[in-house]
């Protein structure tokens, strides 16, 4: 029998964390990645252009007879996911609700704080999912857009990062808050030093470990998990040259990146629209 794999997108390498944790959860799993290395960040973006991007990106992973695609970007979850989700018939999984539902069940003050990109902030998908779980949970929320640099040039554990932690953070220490959602792909890498601004009473909450326990019980309730004797083989798709996702790829899934390959979903869509046109 033949097994279809997982499908999984980010803007760029940031998916990767998320990625790592599915394959923890999920050995025997397939995956394909891909990386919008070309047009990333998508933080800053507006909800529409990221909409399309995320559209476009779906589709040529579906067109991968994949069985399950997961939005491992959390800006592209926060404004992209219903619209997926109405488009494409296979279960879509994105990083926002598997998150706001660890936070709900963690929080013991009520008073919940997220951090991610611009978009994420903005689009205050978070927020959201927390009311709807919890309407009483007190949620703030905070843009921290110079970790995602930080955490693809390394910066992780010097002063650099540790003054961006304590500027962005601090305020957050005072208004009693006990849970803070990691609500982008990078911050899982800076977990060290944010651990340390927050202190101790604050339990950070990492959608990607929430998300791959998600898609795992999704899996097997539809009867689409694979043996767990078989060992899964790992696909990556970039759209810009492979050489910067390479380099920075293998500290963010914590191992070894397999072969990577470029591939132009301009060139993809005109060729599929013209074999439609044609048709
Ligand atoms: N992957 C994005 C996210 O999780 C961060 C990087 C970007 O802005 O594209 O929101």
């Amino acid at each position: 029998m033949s097994w279809k794999a997982i499908g999984v997108f980010d803007s760029g390498v940031g998916g990767l964390t998320v990625l790592k944790e599915i394959v923890r959860a999920l050995p025997q799993e397939d995956t394909v990645y891909l990386g919008d290395t070309a047009r990333v960040p998508y933080g800053t973006k507006s909800p529409e252009t990221v909409v399309r991007y995320s559209h476009q990106i779906a589709e040529f992973l579906v067109s991968r007879d994949i069985k399950l695609l997961v939005v491992a970007c959390n800006t592209a979850s926060a404004v992209a996911l219903d619209s997926l989700k109405e488009s494409f018939s296979i279960p879509i999984v994105g990083v926002i609700e598997p998150g706001a539902r660890r936070a709900v069940a963690v929080t013991r003050s009520g008073k919940v704080a997220v951090i991610g990109t611009e978009g994420t902030v903005k689009s205050s998908a978070y927020t959201k999912a927390i009311k709807r779980l919890a309407p009483e949970v007190q949620v703030v929320s905070r843009a921290c857009p110079l970790f995602v640099p930080l955490a693809e040039e390394g910066w992780v554990d010097n002063e650099v990062a540790r003054l961006t932690a304590r500027t962005y953070l601090q305020g957050l220490t005072d208004e009693g808050i006990d849970t803070l959602v990691l609500g982008c792909t990078h911050y899982p890498l800076l977990k060290p030093v944010i651990a340390e601004v927050m202190g101790p009473s604050v339990t950070l909450v990492d959608s990607a470990e929430e998300t791959a326990r998600t898609i795992a019980e999704i899996l097997s309730e539809s009867s689409l998990l694979r043996p767990a004797a078989e060992q899964g083989n790992h696909h990556y798709f970039v759209t810009d040259i492979p050489a910067g996702f390479i380099r920075v790829g293998n500290r963010f899934l914590g191992g070894r990146l397999g072969d990577v390959y470029q591939v132009s979903l301009d060139a993809y869509h005109a060729e599929k629209g013209g074999a439609e046109d044609g048709a």
